[in-house]
């Protein structure tokens, strides 16, 4: 099967081999598959079949879709295997926002706990294809752990780039742990991007942030599996956190692709979430995106603490493509978010909670009916960021109220002071 790359500004094709992460018009590149001759090749059932099979590449719930993602030699793959993930339907939380058929589709449940992973397998797989021995990202925390166990499973050496003191523990401890050279840059977010593309143009170290676009094709994966794992019924709505905005990108060219190769009849609609804070998405779209905007971030979802999102036309192409929408979200009601889904059993970091923050709110102005099919994506684990969840049941996050806090109590060894406690709590 035959795939290349193509910028999305100019049209212009690059082969697959090239090492490149933008056209020569600064336009960004999609990797193309060829539909056409796809159309014959995959299929509902192609894929049901798949399901079950214990070995690599199927055994993964990316490589499942190999044909649509990066139709490679099987031994070419750099898989753990990834996917394969969770998609919960919880009463308590859809009467919390108010829609009768919600979805929770967990990328927490991922090898390293966040949808990084998906894209990760697909970004090292070419990396080796292509030859590289090292590879680089900056990070809020999630990419750079991906990164480096992917590269640890490759037998490449892996160089990351977080701001310093902005990424959350469970995040750094992986990047440590799995063998990355880390670095803590002394700015935000957007100075370490700008620093390691240019690192990455400048020496023989190959990119893995979003701005790859084969980090894309595998995160596209999400939506052929959580539509698979809904029997192939098309839901009305995708909500996901928004922040470098690689993962609205993906999700908008799988749906694309999908209704081209008439997998699904209809687009589902995708409502990208941002906190207030970090929103530059969000004020570009009530400008109807004539304006690019950029700012500086501040949220406690440190996962999407972003100003200048590096996917911008790709996710407004997204947005057009599937009649989407953009929200803005508060960090009160992210972390209230993250408290029912927490309670709920389900769990997951901040920034993962601002879609179902953001599904709320978009019940509560009637952009979503309450007799809509709705999947919210949760795209890290609960244990990415113990921290935050601990200061929010002290009731110590400064500025923010602990709407649902669990407080520890603090006993004396003695049966007598359990009984007390159970006696006030009644
Ligand atoms: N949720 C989590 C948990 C994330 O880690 C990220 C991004 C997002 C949502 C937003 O996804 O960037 O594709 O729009 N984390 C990146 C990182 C930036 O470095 O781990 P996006």
């Amino acid at each position: 099967m035959a795939f290349w790359l193509r910028c999305m500004a100019c049209g212009k094709k690059y082969p697959s081999q090239e090492i490149r992460y933008q056209c020569d018009c600064g336009g960004l590149l999609d990797v193309e598959h060829d539909l056409e001759a796809l159309r014959d090749v995959v299929s509902k059932e192609l894929f049901d079949e798949r399901l079950g099979e214990r070995d690599l590449p199927y055994a993964s719930g990316v490589w499942r879709y190999k044909e649509l993602i990066l139709p490679v030699d099987d031994d070419q793959i750099v898989s753990q295997p990834e996917g394969n993930t969770n998609l919960y339907r919880c009463r308590r939380l859809s009467e919390w926002v108010g829609v009768d058929e919600l979805y929770l589709k967990h990328e927490g449940g991922n090898p390293t706990g966040s949808f990084k992973d998906r894209g990760m397998t697909v970004g090292v797989t070419q990396a080796k294809r292509l030859g590289c021995r090292a590879v680089a990202c900056a990070s809020t925390g999630n990419t750079s752990a991906s990164m480096a166990a992917y590269a640890a499973l490759a037998g490449l050496s892996a160089i990351v780039f977080i701001p310093e003191g902005k990424v959350a523990f469970g995040k750094l401890s992986q990047a440590l742990a799995y063998g990355a050279k880390t670095l803590q840059v002394k700015g935000d977010f957007d100075d370490a991007m700008k620093l390691v593309r240019r690192v990455c143009d400048e020496l023989p170290i190959y990119l893995l942030n979003s701005l790859n676009p084969f980090r894309l094709e595998g995160q596209k994966s999400i939506v052929f599996e959580l539509i698979q794992q809904l029997d192939w019924r098309t839901p009305d709505w995708i909500v996901l956190p928004a922040g470098n905005l690689g993962n609205i990108s993906a999700f908008g060219k799988a749906i694309h692709e999908l209704c081209e190769l008439g997998l699904i009849e209809r687009p589902p609609r995708l409502a990208a979430i941002q906190a207030r804070g970090a929103n530059p998405f969000y004020r570009s779209f009530l400008t109807g995106f004539k304006h690019r905007e950029r700012i500086e971030a501040h949220t406690l979802a440190t996962a999407i603490r972003i100003g200048d999102p590096v996917s911008y036309p790709r996710a407004v192409r997204a947005i057009h493509w599937t009649d989407g929408l953009v929200a803005e979200v508060t960090d009160q009601e992210i972390i209230d978010a993250k408290a029912q889904v927490d309670a709920a059993g389900i769990g997951c970091e901040p920034a993962s909670a601002s879609s179902v923050a953001g599904v709320k709110k978009l019940v509560e102005e009637g952009a979503i009916g309450k007799g809509e099919r709705v999947v919210a994506l949760l795209t890290g684990h609960l244990l990415k960021d113990p921290e935050v969840t601990v200061r929010y049941h002290l009731g110590e996050l400064e500025g923010l109220t602990a709407t649902y806090a669990n407080r520890p109590l603090t006993i004396e060894p003695t049966l007598e002071a359990v009984r007390e406690i159970l006696e006030e709590e009644g």
